[in-house]
């Protein structure tokens, strides 16, 4: 305890030396999202980053959340904790992938999950969120979407619309980990309780869901609902702002699995030596983030 008091004191020294803002995702340690200026999820953190005054932005999440931050505010200087966070779900696909399948479905619009590399985006039409995915797709012109990389969100957001999707195979180590008889024994030991989910899980598994929603759209309906305990399908690291909304309520994860080590990753200590050294640096090619930018700019601009 004492040594994160000092370290969060050397924090806040060193955040005002530098004009930096601390963005975090709520899938971080309890220890990053306390001292974290904003907590959010994919799309309030990119749209934030997007409007900050700040010159440098500490980004606490994975990856591809930091480049979308750097392509987003290419004048800010953008630092992560730990390079080795990324998102195994972004590297299961790549650009030569992506443009044969583009290849294949000549008219068909490109849509990206945000969690996907800079040189994806690159190649892509309109990114978005699991908190805007279906009105994205709903947003573009024509019928046919090709939709990359997560399966498992790409099915729900097919079950929402009418276009017609052609869907990546890949997926969220850790959602997608989540299994039907996890929730039924959880179910039977809290029969109280409604099943919150996010659609990153199995199909099977967000077909239980009482409510299914993005980490954001999770959080609020926890909070606004007069049903008093909750199981939850999402990353763990979510229940530090549903017990600060609502710490009369009782949350139970669906399962101990649901971890997502490369967000772990990060902890107090890297974060501020982070900020000491303004290293590691997020570097996107001017040309892949130029071409990156239009996607995610379109993204924010859908209702
Ligand atoms: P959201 O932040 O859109 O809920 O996405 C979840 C996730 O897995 C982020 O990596
Ligand atoms: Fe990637 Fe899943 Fe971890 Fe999010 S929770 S960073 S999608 S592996």
């Amino acid at each position: 305890a004492e040594q994160n008091r000092v370290l969060r004191e050397r924090l806040m020294q060193l955040k005002k030396e530098r004009n930096a803002i601390i963005l975090a995702h709520y899938y971080q340690r309890d220890e990053i999202q306390e001292v974290a200026d904003f907590r959010g999820d994919s799309f309030l953190l990119a749209q934030k980053a997007a409007q900050t005054d700040a010159e440098v932005i500490v980004f606490c999440g994975v990856h591809f959340m930091g480049e979308s931050a750097k392509i987003l505010a290419p004048n800010k200087t953008v630092i992560i904790p730990d390079e080795r966070a990324g998102c195994p779900m972004a590297d299961m696909v790549n650009v030569e992938g992506l443009r044969k399948l583009k290849a294949q479905h000549p008219g068909a619009t490109v849509v990206t999950y945000i969690n996907s590399s800079a040189e994806i985006k690159a190649e892509t039409d309109i990114c978005c969120t699991s908190a805007n995915a279906v009105n994205v797709v709903n947003s573009v012109e024509g019928q046919d979407v090709i939709w990359v990389p997560d399966k498992n969100l790409g099915h729900y957001v097919q079950q929402n619309t009418d276009k017609n999707m052609i869907i990546w195979e890949g997926y969220c180590n850790t959602h997608d980990m989540l299994t039907v008889k996890d929730v039924e024994e959880m179910k039977a030991k809290y029969p109280e309780a409604q099943f919150v989910v996010h659609p990153e899980c199995r199909p099977e598994v967000v077909a239980l869901g009482d409510f299914v929603g993005s980490t954001t759209a999770i959080l609020k309906y926890c909070r606004d609902s007069d049903y008093q305990e909750f199981i939850v399908g999402t990353e763990d690291g979510t229940g530090y702002q549903l017990r600060l909304d609502s710490p009369d309520k009782k949350f139970h994860f669906a399962s101990k699995y649901l971890v997502c080590p490369n967000m772990k990753v990060n902890n107090l200590k890297k974060l501020v030596k982070c900020l000491e050294t303004m290293q590691p640096q997020i570097y996107v090619p001017p040309q892949v983030a130029e071409k990156a930018r239009l996607s995610l700019e379109r993204m924010l601009q859908v209702k």
